[in-house]
């Protein structure tokens, strides 16, 4: 794809963990070999159950984190060869944008100001040209230039959530990671502040990674779809296809815990049981055979790819062709 904007290529995050006192440390796979390609003006939605990786996965596109191996590529350039210069250039094309946008502003700072920081560190700009910028921004989110003389705490939910947008959207970013962006927020609430994103990205050509729990808001706003287990992707699919017609057993399941249930998906009804087992200790072969009502012994020995069912569909599941 020419338009590319970000391009993971297996990307892994192992953590040393502490087992206990005087024991070997074990790895915690919690990014284990995660690829994609994203592009201008796209949204790529991340989904899964809580500990499969997703907030990992963020802080290693954001730069947070270096990846234990792997390649993230933004623009075609490589960030993880980039010296300091580049990385410091690289990262003000991906910024992020959090759940809780209460804990990265701070309490005691004026909302122009926060606005104006990214501009402070990276720019040459004279004071009255970033109040400037800061002001039209929060126009663009939809509050009111005065608004940039409140603190947070005068702020909704809401309203706190388009401010962190607008500060992610300050240095004009290529990509914008979103890390359940709109979780904490009143579904009412949520819904607008997924219109404005879906606004901002038809204006600006900005590519969003979209990380949520929750398939009824993916629906809205993804255009393709990577669905992680453990971390890794077992399922990759254009949003169509993968509502339409989920192949991982694991997606399967998902779909069924959303409450937005079609004939189809009640048709194949499989309900999720059990526990997401820990990153330090994996099952052996597919790490969901343990969950899965289709899994046969291979699925317990051998670790299924990611392939292709022909088109843009990619699953990893030993059975797919079995399970229709
Ligand atoms: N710094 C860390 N050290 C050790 N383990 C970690 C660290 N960060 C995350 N993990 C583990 O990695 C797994 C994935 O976590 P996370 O990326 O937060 O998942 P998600 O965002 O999907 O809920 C979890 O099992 C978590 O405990
Ligand atoms: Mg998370």
């Amino acid at each position: 794809m020419s338009d590319t904007v970000l391009e993971a290529r297996a990307l892994a995050k192992h953590y040393p963990v502490s087992t206990g006192f005087l024991k070997p440390k074990a790895l915690a796979r919690a990014l284990d070999g995660v690829s994609f390609a994203l592009g201008a003006g796209k949204t790529l939605a991340v989904v899964g159950e809580s500990g499969c990786g997703k907030s990992t996965l963020a802080r290693q596109l954001t730069m947070i984190e270096p990846p234990t191996s792997g390649a993230l590529l933004l623009d075609g350039a490589d960030v993880t060869q980039a010296d300091a210069h580049l990385k410091k250039r690289l990262r003000q094309q991906v910024q992020m944008v959090f759940q809780n946008p209460f804990a990265s502003l701070n309490p005691r700072k004026k909302i122009g100001h926060a606005l104006e920081e990214p501009l402070v560190i990276n720019t040459s700009l004279g004071a009255l040209e970033r109040a400037e910028r800061a002001r039209a921004m929060l126009a663009r989110v939809g509050l009111r230039p005065e608004h940039a003389a409140r603190y947070p705490h005068m702020f909704s939910g809401g309203q706190r959530q388009r401010v962190a947008i607008a500060r992610a959207l300050m240095l004009a970013p290529k990509v914008v990671v979103l890390d359940e962006p709109v979780s904490a927020l009143d579904v009412s609430i949520q819904a607008q502040v997924l219109n404005l994103l879906m606004d901002l990205q038809d204006q600006t050509q900005v590519a969003y990674v979209f990380i949520s729990h929750n398939l009824a808001v993916v629906e809205l706003i993804a255009d393709e779809v990577l669905v992680m287990y453990l971390g890794k992707v077992v399922e990759q699919a254009p949003k169509q296809a993968l509502f339409a017609a989920p192949r991982h057993p694991y997606t399967r399941a998902l779909l069924t815990s959303t409450p937005r249930i079609d004939v189809q998906a009640r048709q194949t009804r499989q309900v999720l049981t059990g526990e997401l087992p820990s990153p330090l200790n994996p099952p052996s072969g597919c790490a969901f055979h343990k969950r899965c009502p289709f899994a046969v012994a291979r699925c317990a020995v051998e670790v299924p790819r990611l392939e292709s069912l022909g088109g843009r569909q990619l699953v990893a599941c030993h059975r797919v062709h079995e399970i229709g």
